[in-house]
């Protein structure tokens, strides 16, 4: 069954927490992201399922992660199909032939429109390298923040709405910017908290924790 994400508008009960929640995760790159979510499934730390795993780019390392761990894993490539409605219609599809419940964006390049999200609403995560709303719609966060000569930055993992980089946060990660980082070296930093972070979030979700509320989400006490 769905699990239901409370959200005040439509005012129900938090949804009693589900014994493990079926992710599919959407990556473009080498999927060290999708790693973290693997590992903390498997040592049993998130329940948590990772049963696909789906990425626009042949060649993406997260696809060799997911196959290493015996999970499905797919491309649909933009190119491939006439329309970004018609590639995002079949990444749902393999999304929903394998139950997938909540979909986490770990490193997915391409901006989600209105068939993936109106299909999984309010159950799409993204992580962002950096504190949200600082930062955002760029692949250039870390950079940003070295630009701008912030002394804290971080990560964010939030849900995902229309709007980019946008959505109700669910949590963030600090890190400070230290004298003489470079883009590498501040990159390096976050990733950690980015590996903590996410499947922290993933386990407030299926604990039935994290309530939408508006543009902002409310983290329910643990019973
Ligand atoms: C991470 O920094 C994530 O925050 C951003 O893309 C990067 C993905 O890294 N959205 P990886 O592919 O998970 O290693």
């Amino acid at each position: 069954m769905m699990p239901s994400i409370t959200t005040l508008d439509r005012p129900s009960l938090p949804l009693a927490p589900t014994a493990c929640i079926r992710l599919g995760v959407l990556a473009s790159g080498r999927g060290t992201n999708l790693q973290a979510l693997l590992d903390a499934a498997s040592a049993r730390r998130i329940p948590a399922e990772i049963v696909a795993v789906a990425s626009n780019r042949h060649g993406a390392l997260a696809l060799d992660r997911a196959r290493r761990a015996g999970v499905p894993a797919s491309v649909f490539q933009r190119t491939e199909f006439p329309a970004r409605a018609a590639q995002e219609q079949a990444v749902v599809d393999f999304l929903r032939q394998h139950g997938v419940e909540l979909v986490v964006l770990a490193g997915y390049v391409p901006v989600l429109g209105a068939t993936l999200l109106d299909s999984f609403h309010h159950r799409v995560v993204n992580i962002h390298p950096s504190l949200l709303p600082a930062f955002g719609k760029t692949l250039h966060a870390q950079a940003d923040a070295l630009r701008h000569g912030v002394k804290i930055t971080g990560c964010t993992v939030h849900f995902v709405t229309s709007q980019v980089d946008g959505g109700p946060i669910i949590l963030q990660r600090a890190v400070p910017v230290l004298e003489g980082d470079t883009e590498e070296s501040l990159s390096a930093r976050i990733l950690e908290q980015e590996h903590q972070a996410l499947p922290e979030a993933i386990g407030l979700i299926a604990a039935g924790r994290v309530v939408i509320d508006g543009d902002r989400t409310r983290i329910l006490p643990a019973e």
